[in-house]
């Protein structure tokens, strides 16, 4: 399934006045439902959070459980007004490889038509799950 005109839409929510970087990410569940999210950064820089964590945080708040979540679209337009492919951060690959299933999918959108596909597992390899806890 292609999101490219949700998350274009999406992308007039980010709160982005400081970066200009706008970046809007839906979640896919196993159950096929879908979560929103977009970046709202704050003045104080650190407090910022990303598209992805907030969407996955939102999927998690309304009852998705880890290792659910199947699916990650994101799309992003620079301070130029370009659209641009980006890749979650690092943070937002840890948060990934903890609530999502192994094989989950992140498809990073340039265009309609020019989708970039990478697994979690290809994006944070030897990731951190806490197993040893
Ligand atoms: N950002 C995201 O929301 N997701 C990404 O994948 C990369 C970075 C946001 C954080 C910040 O608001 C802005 O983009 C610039 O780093």
């Amino acid at each position: 399934m292609n999101y490219f005109s949700q998350l274009y839409d999406l992308l007039d929510l980010s709160f982005a006045p400081y970066s200009g970087f706008h970046v809007a990410a839906i979640v896919i569940t196993r159950e096929g439902k879908l979560y929103h999210g977009v970046n709202v950064e704050s003045a104080a820089y650190p407090t910022t959070i990303c598209a992805e964590r907030n969407a996955i945080h939102t999927a998690i708040t309304e009852g998705t459980k880890a290792g659910d979540i199947e699916e990650v679209h994101i799309l992003a337009r620079n301070a130029r007004n370009l659209l641009v492919v980006a890749y979650p951060c690092g943070a937002c690959r840890q948060v990934i490889a903890e609530q999502a299933a192994n094989e989950a999918m992140i498809y990073s959108y340039l265009s309609a038509t020019e989708i970039e596909q990478h697994s979690i597992a290809q994006l944070l390899p030897f990731a951190f799950l806490g197993e040893q806890f």
